[in-house]
């Protein structure tokens, strides 16, 4: 028998349905709430709401746990790589050959940009903000791919193994050409044969004559970064997408909104908001004891970059691993980064500090991602853009949840209005 919750409230009992999910994740299902009672269910940011069921991304923020399609974080990061584990993402299954082949052909062949979307970016002062222009590009694409981007559900999910192709393969070359326009330098083609992140490091930093040739270390770190950042369940860039998408507005559009909520420093920003804090920190000579003392007074502005989570409250699992693969990456690469050096005391210092551990306050994946991609040559200002690549088969994947859904609904939650009550107008030179 289908279980059931019970809210009384003035004296009457209303039957809530219960769900649960795959892994035991339970709910009230409180939908008919309002109907019923005269009531909405409150909850400010909702961080105890489910605002749709999942097939994508499971995440245990208690147990540190993160499983894509089932596979743990962990067995995709030691043995994929980030184009098969954005094809399980999006696609539910591992690759077979031929499909993985197939896939990464569609890449291969959507890599190229429009010489007139060129010219809107070079419409960009150069000191323009990387994500800025970045969305903007991105929100451009419809005009490019009218026929990918329809505006209506069953068309566009017809064409949806294109669009998907055109957006995760076109963001990796926007974020190239950005970095090149800022530095002035000429943009490069992407070369067919390449791998995915070969071929990116190639248009980021091959030189007139002089091709780019990454070596194996440096795109196996890339990957990494990437791979780790390919989904993460209702955060707040994915659920814009799902909420812009659940308007029937095209992928192209969804993505665009998600990456401007990707842009602020408690969200992707937070990468470069961790580098800005650590190299201050070298810059003062400090070793972090301010930034500490600074981050318990409560403020927002003060607070430690990199360390929190709205849903790890034990530790973050791609942190654990992006630590890891630090170490090993700098050695590889014969990097002495005294950043890192720096961040390690910082989270020992933190880690042991009553303020930090009681409010289960540990590392999280932005924390170390900047080392390494600094360590590949990255700039600072353009990291946001980078997970914005290796988030783009999340947003991919919960787009088209939305969009396949029969069942689904326009995203409209509501609210309790706290504002003035009804009073009379009053012409402006009488008030
Ligand atoms: N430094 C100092 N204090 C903190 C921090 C921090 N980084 N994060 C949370 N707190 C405190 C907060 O002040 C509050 O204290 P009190 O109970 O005394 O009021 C308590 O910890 C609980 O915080 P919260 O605001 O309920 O936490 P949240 O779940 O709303 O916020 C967060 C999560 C990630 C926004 C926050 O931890 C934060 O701002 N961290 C720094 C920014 C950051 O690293 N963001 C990247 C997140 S991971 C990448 C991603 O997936 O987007």
């Amino acid at each position: 028998m289908a279980k059931t919750a019970s809210l009384k409230l003035d004296g009457k009992e209303y039957p809530l349905p219960i769900i649960e999910g795959t892994e035991g994740e339970k709910a009230i299902d409180t939908r008919t709430l309002r109907a019923v009672s005269g009531h909405i269910a409150y909850d400010q940011g909702y961080g105890n709401t489910g605002s749709c069921e999942s097939q994508i991304t499971f995440l245990d923020g208690d147990e540190g746990i993160l499983r894509h399609r089932g596979y743990p974080i962990e067995q995709l990061a030691n043995q994929s790589d980030f184009v098969e584990t954005a094809y399980l993402v999006i696609y539910g299954e591992l690759p077979s050959p031929a499909q993985r082949k197939e896939f990464g052909m569609r890449l291969r062949n959507n890599a190229a940009v429009e010489v007139q979307m060129q010219k809107i970016l070079e419409g960009f002062p150069t000191t323009a903000s990387p994500m800025a222009m970045l969305s903007a590009l991105v929100s451009g694409l419809p005009a490019y791919h009218a026929d990918l981007a329809t505006n209506n559900f069953e068309q566009d999910l017809k064409n949806f193994d294109l669009a998907a192709a055109v957006a995760i393969s076109k963001i990796r070359t926007f974020v190239a050409m950005i970095y090149r326009y800022q530095k002035g330098l000429p943009f490069i083609f992407p070369k067919q044969e390449l791998p995915f992140c070969e071929n990116f490091l190639h248009m980021m930093f091959s030189e007139p004559y002089k091709d780019y040739i990454a070596m194996p270390e440096v795109a196996k770190a890339l990957n990494l970064v990437l791979l780790l950042h390919a989904d993460h369940e209702q955060n707040c860039s994915t659920s814009t997408v799902r909420m812009v998408g659940s308007s029937a507005a095209n992928l192209f559009a969804s993505i665009s909104a998600g990456i401007c909520a990707l842009s602020g420093p408690l969200h992707g920003g937070a990468n470069v908001a961790v580098m800005q804090m650590l190299q201050s920190i070298h810059d003062e000579g400090d070793d972090g004891t301010r930034f500490i003392a600074a981050a318990k007074s409560g403020s927002k502005s003060n607070r430690l970059m990199g360390f929190g989570h709205a849903v790890y409250k034990n530790f973050d699992p791609r942190a654990k691993i992006i630590g890891k693969a630090c170490d090993t990456v700098l050695k590889k690469l014969g990097i002495k980064d005294p950043l890192l050096n720096i961040a390690k005391n910082l989270e020992q210092a933190a880690l042991k500090d009553d303020y930090f551990v009681s409010r289960k306050l540990y590392p999280n994946v932005d924390f170390y991602s900047g080392i390494i991609m600094r360590a590949l040559g990255i700039p600072m200002n353009m990291f946001t853009t980078m997970f914005a690549i290796g988030r783009t088969p999340g947003y991919i994947a919960n787009w088209r949840e939305v969009a396949a859904n029969p069942k689904g609904r326009i995203y409209r939650p509501r609210q309790i209005y706290v504002g003035p009550t009804k009073r009379d107008y009053v012409a402006i030179g009488k008030r």
